[in-house]
């Protein structure tokens, strides 16, 4: 789809531009070498710079999150019956 017809900027394009750093339409066009002409596209990479970042800040918080921790606060007990049930059983739990 194209975001920019004025510089044949496609989404591709401009999410290449948000994956190297660009923030705003401004170093869209930066990123690629050309200014705003007419304007029509703004609005439509300002929406597509402000989901990017959305997405950035949801990674990063899923990667912040330590893996290690217990989902309920609590680690899970023993089964008493750890001798009877099979290793690949433990496994799967
Ligand atoms: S459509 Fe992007 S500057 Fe015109």
């Amino acid at each position: 789809m194209y975001v920019c017809i004025c510089h044949a900027l496609n989404d591709k394009k401009v999410k290449a531009a948000l994956d190297q750093g660009a923030t705003t339409p401004a170093s869209v066009f930066r990123h690629h070498n050309c200014q705003v002409q007419c304007g029509k596209c703004v609005p439509t990479m300002r929406s597509m710079a402000s989901e990017h970042r959305a997405a950035m800040a949801q990674q990063a918080a899923i990667a912040a999150t330590p893996a290690t921790a217990p989902c309920c606060g609590t680690a899970m007990p023993e089964p008493a019956n750890l001798e009877a049930i099979p290793a690949y059983a433990v496994a799967a739990e």
